[in-house]
């Protein structure tokens, strides 16, 4: 089903208006009556069509998407062999609700998400439609298998927008504000900034610090360990600024985890499923979580969530949680077949993409006086932007300039945090895309340091 007259084929940008072009500027003019004005668009790009990396606006234009949908189309826009197990599906059966029967493709996406999960003990799926579905199952989980129920996350955090989930999100005031009172009994840690630091955290001690936090203060005036149901943690931290925990702090959180019998709960919705060059980024630290929280990446596009865990610590019974739509078979096949192409070439890919586009930017802190740090793993690419690389200040209003800028000249990123720069392509882009990306970003920054 390929549009013959466009070029959403083509590899790289190709604008024809001016953007926002006629077509785009009345739709994001009814948008605005009509939408919820909660949403954050950061430009009026009005898609269209998508294939591979490239998305075709209602004016014809054509961009290189290094967003995603947020991290979303791990295997690209619309791939023929994702697109056809939806067509395939939807013509067989597109509802059944898992919750109350049983079908061949929920048992076959569970096998596979358990078996690809760190860890050799056996695994249990919950499926979900979101995210924010799959913690808030996570939150009840560990209440549940623990009888325990404080909980634990980190300063940065974003772990969703349901009310569990926001309770442990700490990313933006705005995010909470207006909501009252949250979930009682969540705790806040500083999460190991090894570029900034903060909160009294050295960056170069970051791992050892914030361990230290977490037994000397937290357990000794807080809260007692033995109360802790689960630490949730993104071992890339998303919407924080695609920062790493190092690999150290992690086994040294299981540790403390594993001593006191608190649940790890790995929230990968946006660092799993390949993006990070392995299944998981917590692959990276050898941790076995006894919870993952996946969404994001597992089904190109589809709304589909998952919440992998123990066996031993998927103890609920009959009626303790449920979804009528999560796990739904079309979005089962989007992931079964999404799952196919990571394991033959995209995950690989990623890798290998990450590098390439790592060894491209590797000379920018020394060649851009507002680069402070590019970081990440695979395709989960962060680009510090500061004010100034010695007193690292972050330069938010800055980082905006270059995401609308990249806009303007064909490419679609996106910020993350106060003051980052993300890339998180389809994992299927090539040397020529990548290099597009990081060309078009450098002369961005360039002419904003030329202006300075
Ligand atoms: C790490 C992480 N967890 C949870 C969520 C929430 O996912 P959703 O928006 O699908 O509810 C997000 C979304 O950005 C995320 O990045």
């Amino acid at each position: 089903m390929h549009v013959t007259d466009s070029k959403v084929d083509s590899k790289l940008p190709h604008l024809i208006t001016e953007l926002p072009g006629p077509k785009a500027k009345k739709l994001v003019e009814r948008d605005h009556h009509v939408v919820s004005p909660s949403y954050t668009r950061d430009y009026p790009l009005v898609a269209k069509v998508g294939r591979g990396a490239t998305v075709e606006d209602v004016d014809g234009n054509i961009f290189l998407d290094f967003a995603a949908g947020i991290a979303v189309v791990a295997t690209g826009h619309c791939h023929p062999e994702v697109v056809a197990a939806i067509q395939k599906q939807a013509g067989e059966l597109i509802h059944m609700s898992g919750t109350d029967f049983y079908y061949p493709s929920m048992v076959e996406l569970a096998e596979k998400l358990a078996s690809i999960a760190p860890g050799k003990e056996p695994k249990r799926v919950y499926f979900g439609n979101s995210g924010a579905e799959a913690i808030e199952a996570a939150i009840k989980l560990v209440k549940f298998h623990t009888k325990r129920d404080k909980l634990i996350a980190f300063h940065g955090a974003f772990h969703g927008r349901t009310m569990g989930a926001l309770s442990l999100t700490a990313s933006r005031a705005v995010q909470r504000k207006g909501f009252g009172t949250l979930l009682s009994g969540v705790f806040h840690m500083p999460f190991p900034d090894t570029y900034r630091g903060t909160y009294g955290i050295r960056p170069e001690h970051a791992s050892a610090d914030c361990l230290a936090y977490l037994e000397n203060e937290l357990f000794r005036r807080r809260v007692d360990p033995d109360e802790v149901a689960g630490i949730f943690i993104e071992p890339i931290q998303g919407e924080g600024g695609y920062l790493p925990a190092p690999a150290e702090f992690l086994q040294g959180l299981q540790r403390i985890c594993r001593k006191h019998g608190i649940m790890l709960v790995a929230d990968e919705v946006q660092s799993g499923m390949g993006r990070t060059g392995k299944w998981w980024a917590c692959d990276y630290s050898g941790i076995e979580p006894d919870i993952i929280c996946t969404a994001k990446g597992i089904a190109s596009g589809m709304p589909l969530s998952a919440m992998i865990a123990r066996a031993s610590v998927m103890n609920w019974t009959p009626g303790a949680h449920a979804s009528t739509f999560g796990g739904n078979p079309v979005c089962i096949v989007a992931s079964l077949a999404t799952i196919g192409l990571l394991e033959r070439n995209y995950i690989a890919n990623a890798a290998q993409m990450g590098e390439f586009i790592r060894g491209l930017t590797a000379d920018w802190t020394t060649r851009h006086k507002i680069v402070g740090e590019v970081r990440g793993k695979g395709l989960m690419i962060g680009i510090e932007i500061v004010r100034d690389q010695k007193t690292k200040e972050r330069a938010p209003d800055l980082r905006n300039r270059l995401v609308q800028m990249a806009f303007h000249k064909g490419l679609l990123i996106l910020g993350s945090g106060d003051t980052t720069l993300r890339f998180c392509p389809p994992l299927l882009i090539d040397e020529e895309q990548a290099e597009f990306a990081v060309r078009t970003v450098d002369a961005c920054i360039t002419e904003i340091e030329r202006s300075m």
